[in-house]
């Protein structure tokens, strides 16, 4: 029996759940001659390391830290790639680079029945995943504004939506700024509070936290993060991340297969497999 093989590069991957997720949607769905599988490929020989999946036979691959950017110089990037500056996944049949994120993110947000459009929303964060989540926002018609520690890095994020996307109208805020402005949702999009800085939040305790709000918050380790906590203190309500790690790993699953992967039943894959490693 012939293999499709698709597959995550990374640097590290040993520690990915893309695996578990993608090879237990194929086995529901009785795809037996599909395997996914990760590589570590070190960012010094990205350009040589993408030949071991490509002469292989891959018809595509997840591509995760670091190498998200850099893969866009050796791939075709579609629109969206571009326009996020990121690919996270490539067919290579078309050698089409594209970026599952944003909508990975919209669509579970959507799942949540989270409204969007009209609404005000606050990002956390200004490195590519921010970028993601910004694009994805102002796609499905929020009014977006963003905080960040580093002023700079969320000037160049706004720029480069600008120039990439002809995004316009996103906000620059200072936490204070933030804590009144009156947004219905806040996305963290930092990796502040994953594990094992499991204390820490991106919202400082030092600024009130406004009431009645909902976070979503992209570190999906530990399930519920201190950020997500204060939140619910405040009678907000709180979502993890680990929905859109699901999604974005569903649009690429039927982008290489052609084939509806059983969300539901991925994300419970990945809920199984973060509770038994935090047993160990
Ligand atoms: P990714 O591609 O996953 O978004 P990244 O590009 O490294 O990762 O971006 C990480 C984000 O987390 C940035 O917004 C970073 O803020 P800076 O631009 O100031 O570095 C933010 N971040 C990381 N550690 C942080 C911390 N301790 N406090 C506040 N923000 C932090």
């Amino acid at each position: 029996m012939a293999i499709n093989r698709v597959g995550l590069i990374g640097f590290p991957v040993e520690h990915s759940l893309s695996p578990i997720m993608h090879n237990a949607a194929f086995k529901a769905l009785g795809m037996y001659d599909w395997l996914y599988d990760a590589m570590s490929i070190p960012p010094d020989i990205l350009r040589l390391g993408l030949r071991e999946p490509r002469d292989h036979g891959y018809i595509g691959i997840n591509v995760t830290v670091p190498h998200k950017e850099a893969i866009m110089a050796y791939v075709r990037p579609d629109e969206k790639a571009r326009a996020i500056g990121a690919v996270n996944t490539v067919d290579f049949r078309s050698n089409i680079g594209t970026n599952t994120d944003a909508d990975g993110f919209i669509d579970d947000l959507r799942a949540n029945d989270v409204s969007i459009a009209g609404e005000r929303v606050l990002v956390l964060g200004a490195g590519g995943a921010a970028r993601a989540a910004v694009y994805g926002l102002v796609g499905a018609g929020a009014e977006v504004a963003i905080v960040n520690r580093t002023r700079s890095r969320a000037e160049a994020l706004v720029e480069h939506l600008r120039v990439s996307a002809g995004i316009g109208g996103l906000r620059l805020m200072t936490p204070n700024e933030a804590a009144d402005w009156g947004m219905s949702l806040i996305v963290n999009c930092t990796s502040v509070g994953l594990h094992p800085q499991v204390h820490q939040s991106p919202w400082s305790q030092n600024l009130p936290f406004p009431a009645g709000r909902i976070v979503y918050d992209m570190v999906y380790r530990p399930a519920t993060t201190a950020l997500m906590r204060q939140c619910l203190a405040h009678n907000g309500r709180a979502i993890g991340g680990l929905g859109m790690l699901a999604r974005q790993g569903a649009i690429s699953f039927e982008l290489w297969t052609g084939v509806k992967p059983p969300i539901d039943l991925m994300r419970r894959v990945l809920q199984d497999a973060l509770e038994s490693a935090h047993k160990d």
